[in-house]
């Protein structure tokens, strides 16, 4: 039995969607456990190209059975638009995807919240998907959820009345309009009744599974210094987004869990606002051409930066990670030189991540090491020693920093570009 997770160890989008497509051929169930389509994993594969926001992305494998754990918040119209996307690619989900009943559902009010909420902090805003993550998780801990066991019997519309007497005086208040509930009933009755062959209490599923030993593969979302907790808060999601998030989001008991492969992306991105200490800020740079990106769920501009040792550091043992995942390394093919963040300086001090807080990290110095890029394309490369020496070492460095190996290197998108590092 394996129990694995991978976790993104830097702001989300390191790659998570690809290692576990390619992961899943090992594996029974495949599960997301937090967030909801906040998150964007974008699988490359011979189905096509896909960016998924809430089912599993080790769904592919036709071993896998997939599990959306109760710490996932859905909306339904999403859920339910990739269902039926998955389905035209071949895949019928029918029987191999179960959904907790007790995930929360992320209703109309959420949505408008999230962005009512982001338009009064102006400058301050969290710069969030917008898609009502802050706020049905808000209503989930303040005990004002609706789940989709709600739908069951009636429970649904005596929750959705209350909540609706409460949302729509606050919406108003902030200059929105009114929600109606005859609407929101039928539109989400119909939801349910698309979704109801797929909810299943997922508790003895699990257990029989680990009971089994069964390989289980768990899919984190975001990363881990979107956190609430952890995090750049407020500038983070709604979810806790580190490994142990895995044991509450899916009935899994924290011993169970055997190995934990931290994902890191071999520069940085992150997608909104909040301190990015090795951001590159001059957008003719050649690295920053490189590195930007657009962001999978919203179609923004992801902002870039130089690899950051201490994030990699703080990750690897806030997470108890046991191996990585470094992906885009093909990405830095092309570079004469590579800078490389080695740690933090604030008021000539040397400081790491956990000792700041938001405002002092966005003040902190960086500390950069310069070392030798290469020109040579590497994206055909399967053998570690055929690298050329520099990507190497580069790989070392941040072996170093994580005091763990580095066992699977990314050089292109797609599920069979990748490097399998021997142990
Ligand atoms: P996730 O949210 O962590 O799953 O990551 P995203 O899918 O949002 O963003 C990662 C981006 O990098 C996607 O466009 C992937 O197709 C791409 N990608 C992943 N691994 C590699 C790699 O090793 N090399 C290259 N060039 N692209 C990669
Ligand atoms: P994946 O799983 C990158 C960011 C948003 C925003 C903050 C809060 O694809 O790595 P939210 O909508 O969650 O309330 O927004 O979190 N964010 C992500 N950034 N990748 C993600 O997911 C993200 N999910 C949320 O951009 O800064
Ligand atoms: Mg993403």
């Amino acid at each position: 039995m394996t129990v694995t997770v991978v976790a993104g160890c830097q702001w989300g989008d390191e790659g998570k969607g690809k290692i576990v497509d390619y992961l899943a051929a090992h594996a029974d169930y495949v599960a997301r456990f937090n967030g909801g389509n906040n998150a964007g994993h974008t699988v490359i594969n011979d189905l096509g190209t896909f960016k998924i926001h809430l089912v599993p992305s080790g769904i592919f494998c036709q071993n896998t059975v997939g599990l959306i754990g109760g710490g996932v918040v859905i909306d339904p119209a999403v859920l339910i638009e990739e269902i039926e996307l998955l389905h035209r690619a071949g895949l019928s989900l029918e029987g191999r995807l179960w959904i907790s009943p007790r995930a929360h559902v992320i209703m109309p009010y959420h949505k408008i919240l999230d962005g009512l909420y982001e338009d009064a902090k102006g400058a301050g805003a969290t710069g969030t998907t917008r898609r009502g993550i802050g706020p049905v998780y808000a209503d989930k801990v303040s005990y004002n959820g609706i789940r989709w066991t709600d739908f069951k019997g009636d429970t649904f519309e005596s929750r959705l009345k209350v909540q609706l007497e409460i949302k729509n005086k606050i919406i108003s208040a902030l200059g929105g309009e009114k929600l109606k509930f005859e609407e929101i009933r039928e539109t989400y009755r119909g939801y349910y009744a698309i979704i109801q062959p797929f909810l299943r209490e997922l508790f003895g599923m699990v257990q029989d599974g680990l009971r089994e030993g069964k390989n289980f593969l768990l899919e984190q979302a975001m990363g881990t210094f979107l956190d609430t907790d952890w995090g750049t808060y407020p500038f983070v999601t709604a979810s806790t987004t580190i490994p142990s998030a895995a044991s509450a989001g899916l009935g899994i008991p924290p011993r169970a869990i055997t190995k934990i492969v931290g994902v890191v992306k071999a520069y940085t991105t992150r997608v909104g606002a909040g301190p990015l200490p090795t951001e590159i800020k001059d957008p003719e740079s050649k690295e920053y051409k490189k590195f930007s990106e657009t962001a999978a769920t919203t179609g923004r501009p992801r902002r870039a930066g130089w690899l950051d040792l201490e994030v990699i550091r703080t990750a690897s043992t806030l997470c108890g990670i046991t191996e990585l995942c470094l992906t885009k390394l093909d990405i830095l093919s092309g570079l004469k030189k590579i800078r490389i963040g080695s740690g933090y300086k604030l008021e000539n001090r040397s400081v790491s991540y956990p000792d700041l807080d938001t405002a002092s990290l966005g003040m902190a110095e960086v500390l950069y090491d310069e070392a030798d890029g290469w020109a040579e394309d590497i994206a055909q490369i399967r053998d570690f020693n055929d690298l050329p020496e520099s990507a190497r070492n580069y790989v070392r460095r941040i072996e170093s920093a994580a005091e763990r190996p580095v066992r699977w290197i990314g050089v292109g998108p797609e599920r069979e570009a990748i490097i399998h590092v021997e142990e």
